[in-house]
C-alpha cells in the first residue's frame, strides 16, 4: 500500500513563503497585457492586426533550415566551447569585412544566446556593483532592468526631436560631471524609436565616452534594417567599445536564441569563464544553423523590401489617417507616434484601438518613464495587406 504521506504536496508544510529578491523586482512589460487582450478578442471571433510584439513575421532563411535538419539527422548535438563554434565566429568576422569593410579577428566575437545573454556578460565584465550606467529614453526597458538586477545604476538620459532621439557628447559629459559614469549603452536604429545615429553622431559619442574613461557599449541588433542611411559599426571607432548584434531581427531568427558579441580582446577570457559558469554554451543547432543563415541573404533582403513597403504605407497614410506626428522612421521595423493629441494616456488608446479598431500595438509607458504616456510604437514587420487595412481601420476609428 503507498504511503498518504510520501503523496503530499510539499507546500503542506506551514513555512513562510518565500520572498523574492529586491533585485528581482523588474517591472513587467505593458506589451503582454495588450498581447493577452488581443488573444481574447480573437478568442471571441474577432480579426486583431497585430502591431504590437517587434518580431520577424518570416522564418529563418531556409539555408539555416536546411542546415539544422542536418544537424538534427546526424545525431549528437553536444556542447561546444563557451566562445561559440569556430565557423560561426570565423564567419561573423567574415561578415565584419563584408558588410563595413573593416577587418575583424574571430577571436574577439563571442557568440551568446540572443543579445540577450551579451547583456547581462557584457555588464558582468564591465560593472561593478553600484556602477552607474547611462541609457537613452526612450529606450529598450531591459538595458535598464538587466542593470538593475545586477546592482547597477540604470542612468536615464531623456532623447528630443532637437538631437534626433540620441545621446550626444554634451548630454553625456554633463551628466558625467555631476555623478561619474561607468559605461553607456547606445542603439542604432533603435526601439522602439527606429531611428538611427548617424556615423558622425556615432563617432563622436564613442570618442568622448572613451576620452572620459566611460565604456562604449553599442547595441547594433538591428543592423541590416535601416532605410534612411546604412548603419555604421562602433567596432569601425574603437576596438575597445563592446558590440552586441543578434540573428533575431534582420534574420528572422527570434525563437532560436542566437546572438553576439565583439569585445576588446583583453576581455574575451573574463567573458569566456563567466559564459562557461552561467551557460556552458549556446544551442549548438541554433550556433548551426546560423553559419548557414549568412548564405540566406538573398531572401532575408526579399524580406526588409517588405519592411521597406511597409514603412512607406505607414509614412504616407498614418497622417491621413490622423496620426500625423511620429519620429524619424529610419530603420528597424518600427514607427513611434505621439498620440497626445488624442489621449495622455498611452495605455488606455491603445487598449481602445484594440478593442475598438482591432489594431494592437504598445503603449510607450512600456519604453518610457517620462513621456511614455503620449507615444504609441507600431511594428511593421506584418504584411502590406496588414499595413494597408491598420491605416484603414485606424482611419475610420480616429474620424
Ligand atoms: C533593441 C533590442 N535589443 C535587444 C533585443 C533582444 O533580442 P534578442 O535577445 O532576441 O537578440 C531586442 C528585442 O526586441 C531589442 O529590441
Amino acid at each position: 500500500m503507498s504511503d498518504p504521506a510520501r503523496n503530499r504536496e510539499p507546500s503542506d508544510r506551514r513555512l513562510a513563503p518565500v520572498a523574492p529578491s529586491a533585485r528581482s523586482d523588474v517591472p513587467p512589460f505593458m506589451v503582454m497585457d495588450v498581447m493577452a487582450a488581443a488573444a481574447r478578442i480573437e478568442a471571441a471571433g474577432g480579426h486583431v492586426i497585430h502591431m504590437e510584439v517587434g518580431q520577424p513575421a518570416a522564418p529563418a532563411p531556409a539555408t539555416a533550415l536546411a542546415a539544422a535538419r542536418a544537424a538534427l539527422e546526424s545525431g549528437r548535438l553536444s556542447y561546444t566551447s563557451a566562445l561559440g563554434i569556430p565557423e560561426l565566429r570565423d564567419r561573423i568576422a567574415r561578415h565584419y569585412a563584408e558588410q563595413y569593410g573593416i577587418a575583424m579577428d574571430p577571436a574577439r566575437v563571442v557568440i551568446t544566446t540572443g543579445s540577450s545573454a551579451a547583456f547581462t556578460l557584457s555588464f558582468l565584465t564591465l560593472f561593478e556593483p553600484g556602477d552607474r550606467v547611462a541609457v537613452a529614453v526612450p529606450g529598450y526597458p531591459p538595458y535598464r532592468h538587466i542593470l538593475k538586477a545586477l546592482g547597477c545604476e540604470p542612468v536615464l538620459i531623456e532623447t528630443t526631436a532637437d538631437t534626433r532621439w540620441s545621446i550626444t557628447p554634451e548630454m553625456l559629459l554633463a551628466v558625467h560631471r555631476r555623478t561619474p559614469l561607468k559605461g553607456v549603452l547606445v542603439a542604432s536604429p533603435a526601439n522602439p524609436t527606429g531611428t538611427m545615429m548617424t556615423p558622425q553622431a556615432l563617432a563622436g559619442l564613442c570618442a568622448a565616452a572613451e576620452d572620459a574613461g566611460i565604456r562604449f557599449i553599442s547595441d547594433e541588433i538591428y543592423h541590416g534594417l535601416d532605410y534612411a542611411f546604412s548603419a555604421e559599426t562602433a567596432a569601425r571607432f574603437s576596438s575597445r567599445a563592446v558590440v552586441i548584434n543578434s540573428f533575431s531581427k534582420y534574420f528572422c531568427m527570434t525563437g532560436w536564441r542566437i546572438g553576439w558579441m565583439v569585445v576588446p580582446p583583453e576581455l574575451v577570457r573574463s567573458v569566456d569563464r563567466l559564459q562557461g559558469n552561467l551557460t556552458i554554451s549556446v544551442p549548438t543547432l541554433a550556433q548551426i544553423a546560423a553559419v548557414a543563415a549568412f548564405d540566406g541573404r538573398d531572401e532575408m533582403e526579399a524580406v526588409k523590401h517588405g519592411y521597406e513597403e511597409n514603412r512607406r504605407i505607414l509614412v504616407e497614410g498614418l497622417p491621413r489617417a490622423g496620426l500625423d506626428r511620429f519620429l524619424p522612421v529610419d530603420g528597424a521595423f518600427y514607427l513611434y507616434a505621439d498620440v497626445s493629441r488624442f489621449s495622455r494616456d498611452s495605455f488606455d488608446f491603445a487598449r481602445r484601438m484594440l478593442e475598438e479598431a482591432g489594431v494592437a500595438a504598445t503603449p510607450g509607458i512600456d519604453f518610457d518613464p517620462l513621456h511614455g504616456q503620449d507615444f504609441v510604437r507600431f511594428c511593421y514587420a506584418g504584411s502590406a495587406a496588414e499595413m494597408e487595412e491598420a491605416v484603414a481601420r485606424i482611419g475610420r476609428w480616429l474620424r
